[in-house]
């Protein structure tokens, strides 16, 4: 999703900033091969989705990109290289139910979303089938495929005339812009509430390639009203679901629904995190008694009805999905005031059943997700699992996606044992209830501290901001623990993706705006502060860079580890500021979507963009990366103006090895307002699965229209633009990228 210049950032700590002089030169470039060298060939059988590791072709992986770099597109198509194709396998609003009727694509469906594709396409991920109906990580030709459906800002392309409010209709309400808090029609809102969650299709490779089998059993949607249950460490379970009890559940242990799932992560059991991230803009504060300070502060932190309307105003950020009903739990849970006479006649609580990774079982349709609070509660961009060890922990690697937001990993207690691949949401119980949350700091000198957020450290026991009465209260109010320890502010943390070759993690850091990021506020982590020089002209960090680190050791308990910046964003006629030296041929803007493909070894990037978007629509490129410490010592050199006067600084950072025009290549770009994200492929690297994530973002009413893609390229009835999942193969065959 898009995150237009009036996302609220709440951060408001004086976290520090590195500004001191480096000390430490980057140590030894040559590390060891955690796969090739430490694990063996008995601990390659153990990875999830690594069944073809060393390259389809039994050779090493990709060295070299098999493909021409794309110009620059601002077509309304999704452009490929020569010898690619791509089909569409699903769009927004297709039937998962033979019983529906097609999709209109002009707003007339029924109250039937939670049986029909979601909108805004995000994450995915593929779980192929054995005959026996199990999981299994070999391509059997069936699969089901697992998409995330993040938000509801082209809601009003769902409707007949866009959104309503008031009586008034041909509205357009975006996720994070004012909002007309005027009563909403239930049959829109219950459209908008259902065609959120995730989306769970079977697919089948036929000699048409990959299609979605429609009449499925193991189709499923959940929805922001699916129910799901609270998990925790056992020893502070109650602690939590203290903090969940709501009216319609007054134990606390289960809540309803999921909410713009973004990044996600696949588990080396077989399952799927969806991640919870811009949940906090679907509540509202509407009547009700005086909210306590203590819970005027978290709600602060994390943006929820932080806004609230004034006396004699009416504009606020939230979907309007309360305004329905005062007493259909369906509407009035969406309203987080203190309506009711104490937490269990009211849903003052509702908002902390939000901001998790949820557990959802593909091959279980009838399985409740599960919403694994030990891995804190933030924006949740992605999850992403280190390389499975047979006997060791597992480290989950996870952004929290605002301005300034931290880093985190959850280590588990419990040790990998490849007899769990299969075993389901019993098995999501042994690894992800049980373990440790740690937020990251990134030191001036390339090293950097997971710090353990823990009430038995002094500085959150103590901390001033806000009283942590338990542990419980960290697992849900983890963005002020990470405060409350000095984690390392970062520029909007998106994926996290491991490079299979070394174990290594890389995550996109989008951009940061010039709020936040002037030469007098940079760190070396987040060294760059400066001004597009042509077109949007964005300033602070507009173009966004990816950072990487390997653990110390190798191991996912560390608590330590090395760092550089693999790649920054930038155009190429950015001068100082284009320090990985991007050319006209891959030159990107905002990284968010980061995937490597266990094949090739490709580190797929994809870009949810708005500053270079002049010059060209969103894309994926792909890069043959190398390690960490594998470039050199920089300056960033920052020049930019702050309320009108031009500031100047300088920052030193490490950036990786320069890749060029052979080892970073445009791949494809997307149509007319349009984002890149999620990807996966076949096992073998034949066909990779991409989602096309709000084409036509920018049209201004439903007959006004940026994209008309993909009913312009004859996928369903034409007109109004869609989100869509497209299957990308090689005319003759081969493994894509190589
Ligand atoms: Fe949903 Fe952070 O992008
Ligand atoms: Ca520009
Ligand atoms: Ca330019
Ligand atoms: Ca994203």
């Amino acid at each position: 999703m898009s995150h237009p210049d009036h996302e609220i950032d709440s951060n408001p700590t004086n976290n520090p900033h590195f500004e001191s002089v480096l000390s430490q030169a980057l140590a030894s470039p040559s590390r060891r091969m955690v796969l090739r060298g430490g694990l063996g060939l008995a601990g390659l059988a153990v990875l999830p989705g690594c069944a073809t590791l060393m390259g389809a072709s039994g050779g090493q992986m990709a060295s070299a990109l098999g493909f021409p770099s794309l110009d620059k597109s601002l077509l309304d198509d999704v452009v490929l290289p020569p010898g690619y194709r791509y089909t569409v396998l699903h769009a927004t609003g297709d039937s998962l139910d033979p019983k529906l009727p097609a999709y209109s694509n002009t707003g007339a469906e029924a109250d039937d979303w939670s049986r029909r594709i979601g909108d805004h396409h995000d994450a995915l991920d593929i779980y192929f089938i054995d005959a026996q109906g199990r999981y299994t990580e070999t391509d059997t030709g069936r699969a089901v495929l697992v998409v995330n459906h993040e938000s509801s800002a082209d809601a009003h392309l769902m409707h007949p005339q866009g959104q309503t409010s008031n009586g008034v209709s041909g509205k357009k309400f975006t996720q994070f812009g004012d909002w007309d808090l005027g009563a909403r029609p239930e049959l829109e809102v219950l459209k908008e509430i259902n065609h959120h969650g995730v989306s769970v299709v079977e697919v089948v490779r036929g000699p048409q390639g990959w299609t979605m089998k429609a009449d499925s059993p193991l189709n499923r949607r959940v929805t922001a009203q699916t129910p799901a249950r609270i998990a925790g460490p056992r020893a502070h379970i109650d602690e939590i679901r203290a903090q969940m009890v709501t009216r319609w559940e007054t134990s606390g242990s289960m809540a309803r629904g999921t909410l713009n799932n973004c990044g996600h992560g696949k588990t080396p059991w077989g399952t799927y995190l969806a991640c919870e991230e811009n949940w906090a803009f679907y509540f509202q504060v509407a009547g009700g008694a005086a909210i306590a300070a203590k819970e005027t502060t978290a709600r602060r932190r994390y943006g929820v009805a932080s806004a609230p309307p004034a006396a004699g105003q009416t504009r606020a950020i939230s979907q309007g999905w309360h305004t329905v009903s005062t007493t259909d739990d369906r509407f009035a849970r969406w309203n987080v005031a203190a309506v009711g006479a104490n937490a269990e006649r009211d849903f003052r609580n509702e908002a902390n059943t939000f901001g998790y990774n949820v557990e959802i079982d593909p091959l279980s349709p009838s399985s409740n997700p599960v919403k694994r609070v030990s891995m804190g509660r933030m924006a949740h961009e992605g999850a992403v699992c280190s390389l499975p060890k047979a006997g060791q922990p597992l480290a989950f690697y996870m952004g929290c996606d605002a301005r300034n937001e931290y880093i985190y990993k959850f280590v588990s207690t419990a040790l990998w044992d490849p007899k769990d691949i299969g075993g389901g949401i019993s098995v999501g119980d042994k690894y992800l209830n049980e373990g440790r949350l740690y937020a990251a700091r990134f030191d001036a000198d390339g090293r950097g501290q997971w710090i353990e957020l823990t009430i038995k450290d002094p500085r959150i026991a103590n901390y001033a901001a806000f009283k942590f009465e338990n542990q419980g209260e960290i697992y849900t109010q983890t963005r002020i623990a990470a405060d409350a320890v000095g984690a390392t502010k970062m520029d909007r943390p998106e994926w996290a993706a491991v490079n299979p070759k070394n174990g290594e993690v890389y995550v996109t850091l989008t951009n940061n705006s010039a709020a936040n990021r002037t030469p007098g506020r940079v760190d070396a982590a987040n060294p760059r502060a400066y001004m597009d020089v042509d077109g949007k002209k964005g300033a602070g960090n507009p173009n966004g860079h990816i950072i990487r680190f390997r653990e110390d050791a190798d191991t996912a308990t560390a608590t330590a580890f090395r760092w550089d910046i693999f790649l920054f964003g930038a155009e190429e006629d950015a001068g100082d500021a284009n320090l990985s030296g991007l050319s006209a041929k891959n030159s990107f803007s905002s990284p968010d979507g980061l995937w490597f493909s266990p094949t090739t070894g490709i580190c797929w990037i994809q870009t949810d963009d708005g500053a270079m978007t002049d010059e060209t629509h969103c894309m994926m490129l792909a890069a043959l990366p190398g390690q960490v410490g594998d470039g050199s010592k920089v300056t960033a050199k920052n020049r930019m103006l702050v309320n009108g006067v031009e500031q100047t600084g300088t920052q030193e950072t490490f950036v990786g090895a320069t890749l060029g025009d052979a080892r970073l290549r445009r791949f494809l770009i997307g149509p007319k307002g349009s984002e890149i994200t999620g990807v996966t492929e076949a096992p073998g690297g034949r066909a990779l699965f991409v989602n096309i994530q709000h084409p036509g973002e920018e049209s201004k009413s439903v007959t006004d229209l940026q994209s008309q893609w993909p009913g312009n390229k004859g996928y369903g009835r034409p007109g109004r633009p869609r989100s869509a999942t497209i299957v990308i193969t090689r005319s003759d065959g081969g493994v894509i990228g190589v």
